[in-house]
C-alpha cells in the first residue's frame, strides 16, 4: 500500500462507493451517458493497482479508440489522487507501471497476438475492464475470461461498462434475465449489475444536465438520458455488414492478395470538429460496378488542430482527394496549404436526404477496425412523430462519420447518376 495516497470520498460519486471493494467475478456498470461510470472505473483501477497485488488489463474492441478514452481517464485519476510520482507512464506502448511493480496494461481486441501474450511484470492479471463492452462479441468475452485462469489468492474480476444501446444485444439476453424495470442494482450468481444515470453524477454542470434533459428523441432519451435498454425504431441503414478486410484475400493472377491491396478507387470525406464534435475522416473504396462501398479507414479525434490533422492524414490518403464540409472554408485552405488535396462539398437543398437515399442503394462493407463508423451507422435513425412513425428527417446526432461519407460520395451521388440529378434539381 502506498502511504501518501490522497483519496477523499468527496472525489467520488456516492453510488459507486460500495463498488470499490466488490469482488464479484463479473461486474456490469451500465446506464445513461455522463453518469460517471468511466471516471469511477478508472479511479478504482488506479486505487487497486496502488494497493498492490492487482494488475489490470484494459480492453476495447479496437485499439485505436483506447488512448482517447480509458488510457486518458486513468491518467486523470492518477492526477486526481496526486499520485503522478508513483507511476511511470509509457504512452507509446500504453503501459502504466506503479512504483510497487503492479501494472495497468491496455489492448484492443483487434490486436489478437498482444491479447494472447500480454503479461504483467509481477504475478498475473487480476482485472479486466472492458470499456464500451457492447462493441464486443460473446466469444471475445469468453476468451478474456479464459485469460484470467490460473492460481492467485486474489479475486479475479471482469468488469464491463457501456450504454444500453439495444435490447436485442447479446449482453442483454445473456445477463439481464433477472433484471426488471425500475431496478438500480442486481447482485447474484457471480454477477453484479449497477445502473446509473446523470442524476448519480454530482460533478455535472447545469449545461450538461440540460442537454440530457432536453433530449426529445425517444430512443436517445431512453438510452442516454434514462439509461434504459434501447429499442431502435426507425433505423436508417440496414444495408451494411462488418468484415475483417485485412484478412480477406482474393486470387489475382494465381496470387493470394489482400482485398485492400486491390482497391484503387478511393473516396474520402471529412467532417470538421474540435472540442465537442470530433474531426471525422472516412476512407473508402467504391466498387461502382457492384454498387459496393468498402469502409477501409477512419479517423475520429477531438482537439486536433488543422496542422496536426494534415500530418495525420498524409500517410493515410497521400495525394488522394478528400471532400470536406464546406461550412469551414478556412480549415479546407489550411489543409491544402499543408499538402492535403482537400475539396469543399457543395451541399445544397435536401442534400442530406439525397445523400442518404443514394447510400441506401449501395451495399456498405465496414472493416472491423472502423469502430466509430459502425457505432454511428447502427444507431442512425429517422425522427419520429408522437405515434412513432418515421419522419423523413434524420436525428442530427452521432453522425460525424456519416456526414463524412456523404461528402465523400457527393459528386458520385449527384452527378454519377444522371436521372437522380434531374430529380434533384
Ligand atoms: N469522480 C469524479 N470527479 C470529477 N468529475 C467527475 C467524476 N465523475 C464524473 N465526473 C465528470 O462527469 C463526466 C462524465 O462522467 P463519465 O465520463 O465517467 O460518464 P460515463 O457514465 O462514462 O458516460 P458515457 O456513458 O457517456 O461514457 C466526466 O467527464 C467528468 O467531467
Ligand atoms: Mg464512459
Amino acid at each position: 500500500m502506498i502511504e501518501h495516497m490522497t483519496i477523499h470520498s468527496r472525489g467520488f460519486n456516492k453510488v459507486y462507493f460500495d463498488k470499490l471493494k466488490d469482488d464479484t467475478a463479473l461486474q456490469i456498470f451500465f446506464g445513461g451517458s455522463s453518469s460517471g461510470k468511466s471516471v469511477f472505473l478508472a479511479q478504482r483501477c488506479v486505487i487497486d493497482v496502488m494497493q498492490g497485488n492487482r494488475n489490470y488489463l484494459c480492453v476495447r474492441n479496437v485499439k485505436a479508440t483506447i488512448r482517447n478514452s480509458m488510457f486518458n481517464e486513468i491518467l486523470k485519476a492518477i492526477v486526481q489522487f496526486k499520485a503522478m510520482a508513483d507511476f511511470k507512464i509509457n504512452r507509446s506502448d500504453l503501459v502504466i507501471t506503479c512504483q510497487n511493480g503492479y501494472q495497468i496494461l491496455f489492448a484492443g481486441l483487434d490486436d489478437v497476438e498482444k491479447i494472447k501474450s500480454i503479461s504483467p511484470a509481477l504475478e498475473m492479471i487480476t482485472d479486466i475492464w472492458v470499456e464500451e463492452a457492447t462493441e464486443i462479441m460473446p466469444n471475445d468475452l469468453k476468451q478474456l475470461q479464459r485469460r484470467l485462469r490460473g492460481h492467485t489468492k486474489y479475486s479475479k474480476r471482469v468488469t464491463m461498462s457501456f450504454n444500453p444501446i439495444l435490447q436485442s444485444h447479446w449482453i442483454f439476453k445473456k445477463y439481464f434475465g433477472k433484471w426488471e424495470e425500475g431496478m438500480k442494482q442486481y447482485i447474484g450468481d457471480g454477477l453484479s449489475i449497477l445502473k446509473t444515470t446523470y442524476k448519480d453524477n454530482k460533478f455535472l454542470d447545469v449545461g450538461d444536465i440540460k442537454l440530457l434533459e432536453d433530449e426529445t428523441d425517444k430512443y436517445y432519451r431512453d438510452v442516454y438520458t434514462l439509461g434504459n435498454w434501447g429499442v431502435l425504431g426507425s433505423v436508417i441503414f440496414k444495408n451494411w455488414e462488418v468484415r475483417d478486410l485485412h484478412n480477406e484475400f482474393v486470387n489475382i493472377n494465381g496470387k493470394q492478395t489482400c482485398i485492400i491491396d486491390t482497391f484503387d478507387n478511393y473516396k474520402n470525406g471529412l467532417d470538421f470538429g474540435f472540442s465537442i464534435d470530433p474531426n471525422a475522416m472516412i476512407r473508402t473504396h467504391f466498387d461502382k460496378k457492384h454498387k459496393t462501398i468498402y469502409v477501409v479507414d477512419e479517423l475520429y479525434e477531438r482537439e486536433m488542430t488543422n496542422d496536426v490533422l494534415a500530418e495525420v492524414l498524409k500517410p493515410i490518403i497521400g495525394k488522394e482527394y478528400i471532400y470536406c464540409d464546406n461550412s469551414d472554408p478556412r480549415s479546407i485552405t489550411d489543409l491544402r496549404q499543408s499538402g492535403i488535396q482537400s475539396l469543399a462539398t457543395k451541399k445544397g437543398k435536401d442534400s442530406i436526404n439525397f445523400g442518404i437515399d443514394w447510400l441506401l442503394r449501395q451495399h456498405i462493407i465496414i472493416d472491423i477496425r472502423c469502430q466509430n463508423f459502425k457505432n454511428e451507422i447502427q444507431q442512425y435513425k429517422w425522427k419520429e412523430d408522437k405515434d412513432g412513425n418515421a419522419l423523413r428527417v434524420p436525428v442530427d446526432k452521432n453522425n460525424h462519420l456519416l456526414d463524412a461519407i456523404r461528402y465523400a460520395y457527393e459528386s458520385e451521388s449527384m452527378y454519377g447518376d444522371v436521372k437522380a440529378v434531374r430529380a434533384f434539381y
